[in-house]
């Protein structure tokens, strides 16, 4: 196995002073990652199987391209009264083409994919109905990054079993402005259902935004799709269940690498979403730099100005605002090679990828200012007490084949076993230590967390700014430690948010008390 290098991290330190600060959005080369000597063969064993050499026969190879792009419903609003929130979602399985004359089964929620777009203020009361029409599958609606009651959370402890139903009710806290979003949840089957269509941004508002409205607000909700040559969703293949699935082809908004009109000297705000299963977005815009505003939970204190680049490890959200310069042309949206450790056969190369273009036309307009402060971020103080979780893989030889298990503190997700447990109100600190030969993004149901440090072969970096997180990507051989509060009782879920390595079993419960 060769050594992990760091490369020179790719954002201009010149705003925030120093290093340190950016080993967040650090990338790295390694190399690595097949496993020399071993036979990758196939074979039929519990567990994961490295399988048979590539299963990817028989795909489409090429989506259309080029359209505008698509604006997400928003999930309409049944209620009449201020600050309700009423509606039905029903999953259910829909007809949906991706390429003409090709029809694709999907599911999708109320018929759309990606789903409708809930757009909601702080405070506001939800009341949203369930119907489970997808056949012979339980499912649940999980509310990534929210702070709301866990039996109301999707957990895949209340399943809702095909042909029925429930109401999902919650109020959105206060503060909580920022860009979440809704999947299923249900034992087993989270990653299958969100790759045949069925996720949605949740976008939570605040009635005192401090970025100027004239800066608009888009989502750009990434997603990926891989079809076979019928038009049917492809199955995962083993590299898919090993690495997660990265998808034949990347969408923004449902529509690959779509085109949005933007006029020379704008500044525009963007909510950008890693949808994807397992697909690393290590963010780059040609020839521009980009302001973050706001991660998983919101606005940042302050923006961080100047970045080449923006990594999303798979369900990791970023608010930017971009300033496109005084010229006119096409600039890619780019997806950048990112080493995120490959196990197995079929490994992507390392290309640069484009999302989506930019098309600066049209008259000229003045920029428009990010304010040096955003909000107010307390730090989450001294912890009450420390969780140690460490990720482990285990690799083994069944029938000539490599069998692969993805484990947290080498246990398997069971529906039945209390894993942690925490008390209300208090914070906590977390040192989450990735063993495995690859990178992990960490989700913890329920509340937002704050990033304090990083470690990898024993330098440690401190998070120099504070930010709200659900999700953190945890580097191959990295320690990452944050700090975490639960404001609610109940049980939730901590898990790997590659999907695959979820229903794998990299997944605890947490019961809050
Ligand atoms: Cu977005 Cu437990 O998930
Ligand atoms: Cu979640
Ligand atoms: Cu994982």
């Amino acid at each position: 196995m060769e050594p992990m290098n760091r490369r020179k991290l790719l954002i201009s330190a010149a705003s925030i002073g120093g290093v340190g600060a950016l080993a967040w959005y650090a990338s790295r080369t390694a190399t690595m990652k097949s496993m020399p000597g071993m036979d990758m063969a196939g074979g039929d064993m519990p567990g994961m199987n490295m399988g048979n050499a590539s299963e990817k026969g028989g795909r489409v190879r090429e989506l259309p391209t080029g359209s505008a792009l698509p604006e997400i419903p928003r999930l309409k609003n049944d209620s009449g009264i201020a600050g309700n929130f009423i509606a039905q979602l029903e999953a259910a399985t829909a007809s949906h083409s991706f390429v003409p004359g090709l029809v694709t089964p999907v599911l999708a929620y109320n018929g759309s994919v990606p789903g409708a777009m809930i757009e909601v203020y702080e405070g506001d009361q939800l009341s949203i109905a369930f119907k489970n029409s997808i056949p012979g599958q339980a499912s649940t609606i999980h509310w990534h990054g929210l702070d709301i009651p866990a039996d109301q959370d999707g957990n895949p402890t209340h399943p809702v079993e095909s042909g029925t139903g429930r109401t999902y009710a919650f109020t959105i806290p206060a503060g909580s402005a920022g860009s979440y979003w809704y999947h299923p949840h249900p034992h087993g089957l989270t990653a299958e259902q969100v790759y045949r269509g069925l996720a949605a941004p949740f976008i939570v508002r605040s009635k005192n935004d401090p970025l100027d409205a004239k800066l608009g607000d888009t989502v750009l909700f990434v997603s990926s799709i891989s079809l076979n040559s019928d038009g049917t969703i492809a199955e995962n293949t083993a590299a898919d269940r090993f690495n997660g699935r990265e998808g034949d082809h990347v969408l923004v908004n449902g529509a690959k690498q779509p085109v949005l009109s933007v006029q020379p000297g704008a500044s525009r705000r963007y909510r950008i979403y890693n949808a994807t299963n397992g697909r690393y977005l290590r963010i780059a815009l040609d020839g521009h730099k980009m302001t973050l505003v706001g991660t998983d939970g919101g606005l940042l204190a302050a923006p961080i100005r100047n970045l080449e680049e923006i990594l999303l490890a798979p369900a990791e959200r970023a608010e930017v605002v971009i300033d496109f310069q005084n010229k006119t042309g096409r600039f890619a949206l780019n997806s950048m090679p990112y080493e995120r450790g490959w196990m197995g056969r079929d490994k992507p190369a390392a290309t640069i990828l484009p999302l989506m273009t930019f098309e600066v036309a049209g008259a000229s307009v003045s920029s428009i200012a990010v304010p040096e402060k955003l909000r107010d971020i307390a730090p989450l103080g001294e912890p009450a007490s420390v969780k140690r979780i460490v990720l482990n893989e285990t690799m083994g030889m069944a029938n000539g084949a490599m069998t692969m298990e993805f484990l947290i503190d080498q246990k398997s997700f069971d529906m039945n076993r209390v894993d942690l447990r925490s008390k209300v109100g208090e914070v906590e600190l977390w040192e989450i230590s990735n063993t495995t030969d690859m990178d992990h993004p960490l989700h913890i149901h329920g509340t937002q967390f704050q990033v304090v440090e990083r470690e990898i072969n024993g330098s440690k970096k401190p998070q120099s700014f504070l930010a709200w997180k659900d999700t953190v990507n945890i580097v191959s051989k990295e320690i990452v430690r944050l700090k975490v509060r639960h404001s609610l009782p109940g049980l939730r879920m901590y898990h790997c948010h590659i999907l695959e390595h979820e229903d794998n079993g990299m997944m605890g419960q947490l019961d809050v008390v």
